[in-house]
């Protein structure tokens, strides 16, 4: 997972497919997770548009509205565009630029690997995505997370290896464009700059590492870089790669950041999707969320309001798993299996809880939909910084292909 790596790059990022208005299940499983990273970390979240249509290129009508809808629910759940970037993949052209640079130095069998690709083509059998762009889409998230450089990717299990993926492009694009001609001499002019104590640990620390493998040296080497302040960005990452006997690290190894599977579920105790039609959507009407509560499925051994039950077995159970405390669900496993309490009165807590978490975000959701330029104007200054970001990476990357004209 992710331990921090002296000399990592502490920036998160994480990209969502536009499916229009999120769900508990988003919310629970990885908005909240945004919420606590956004204050520890340097945050850019952005709307995975041409993602989406890597597998839905025939129905771009419905992505337009998605991708504002999305934004609403990010804005009102609490991501907060003073803490993260937030922006649309489509209005930073540097993903498409690194992309299909990126694409030149991609075996293919590579992308054939991926595990997704097989999966997800069976599971979506309907569509035809014997596609390029579908081929391609896990080195499209890969350019997505390279262009800002980030260290730390949040997704969930079905993600990880696309992070993989990414990791091993980093390595090689390094490995091919990273030696620039007179590498070495560049190496050792960089380490001058850092002073004299500096250079003279630099180097031991190097040469224990090189030599020996001294991997604690190595840490000490990517500490001592990290505290240098003198130092221009190129010749940090020359000083990285140096340290491990290559050349400048331009593209750095990101580090997938497991989300921990959602513990929300749907209404029926499967997964919570709006295919399955079982979710209770952040912005649903008080009156219809308390309504498909009330008729969720419970225990099916409880035929009859006598009849004892399990709350194992039991969908409601994973909501006051969520959402009560130990007093209430110690109420409900003493309730249910000695049939003391009905299942209406049990699901009272969690109609309550839910309807109580969602009243603010679903004040601020009327206010971001009222006014559609609130979310627009935060977008706009969104991409405006993440086009910064990945401009600056995009001029090394073209730099190192030789598509620096001058
Ligand atoms: N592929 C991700 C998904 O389908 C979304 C995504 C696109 C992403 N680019 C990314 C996630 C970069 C993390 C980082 O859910
Ligand atoms: Fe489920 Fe609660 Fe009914 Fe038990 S009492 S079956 S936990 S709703």
């Amino acid at each position: 997972m992710s331990t921090p790596i002296p000399g990592q790059s502490q920036r998160v990022l994480s990209g969502m497919r536009p499916t229009g208005q999120l769900h508990l299940g988003h919310y629970h499983g990885v908005l909240k997770n945004w919420l606590t990273l956004q204050h520890e970390y340097e945050c850019f979240f952005f709307v995975a548009d041409w993602h989406a249509l890597t597998t839905h290129y025939e129905s771009p009508e419905v992505i337009q509205e998605n991708v504002w809808d999305m934004v609403i629910d990010w804005l009102a759940s609490g991501v907060d565009p003073e803490s993260a970037t937030i922006f649309i993949q489509s209005r930073v052209k540097e993903h498409a630029e690194l992309h299909v640079l990126l694409s030149m130095i991609t075996p293919l069998g590579w992308l054939e690997r991926v595990p997704t690709y097989k999966d997800q083509q069976e599971a979506l059998r309907d569509k035809d995505l014997a596609t390029y762009g579908f081929l391609g889409y896990p080195l499209l998230q890969s350019a997505d997370i390279l262009v800002y450089r980030a260290g730390l990717v949040p997704v969930g299990e079905d993600q990880v290896a696309h992070v993989e993926l990414t990791r091993e492009l980093a390595r090689r694009f390094n490995h091919i464009y990273g030696r620039e001609p007179g590498y070495e001499e560049k190496a050792e002019d960089a380490v001058k700059k850092m002073g004299k104590k500096g250079a003279k640990l630099y180097r031991e620390l190097r040469t224990a590492y090189v030599e020996q493998g001294d991997h604690e040296a190595l840490d000490k080497a990517r500490v001592l870089l990290e505290k240098q302040q003198n130092i221009s960005l190129g010749d940090r990452e020359r000083l990285y790669g140096y340290l491990e006997g290559g050349g400048k690290i331009i593209l750095p190894e990101p580090q997938s950041m497991l989300t921990p599977s959602s513990r929300m579920p749907g209404l029926d105790g499967q997964k919570m999707s709006k295919s399955y039609n079982n979710t209770i959507a952040l912005r649903d009407d008080p009156a219809d969320i308390e309504k498909k509560m009330r008729t969720m499925p419970t225990d099916p051994a409880r035929v009859r309001r006598d009849d004892a039950g399990d709350p194992q077995k039991c969908p409601v159970w994973p909501f006051h798993e969520v959402y009560s405390d130990d007093k209430t669900r110690a109420w409900v496993q003493e309730g249910c299996t000695t049939a003391g309490i009905g299942c209406i009165e049990c699901k009272q807590p969690v109609i309550e809880a839910v309807l109580t978490e969602l009243e603010p975000i679903q004040a601020r959701a009327r206010e971001y939909a009222s006014d559609p330029l609130l979310a627009r104007n935060i977008i706009d200054d969104g991409c405006k910084r993440a086009e910064e970001v990945a401009e600056e990476t995009m001029t090394e990357v073209r730099e190192a292909m030789g598509l620096d004209y001058k």
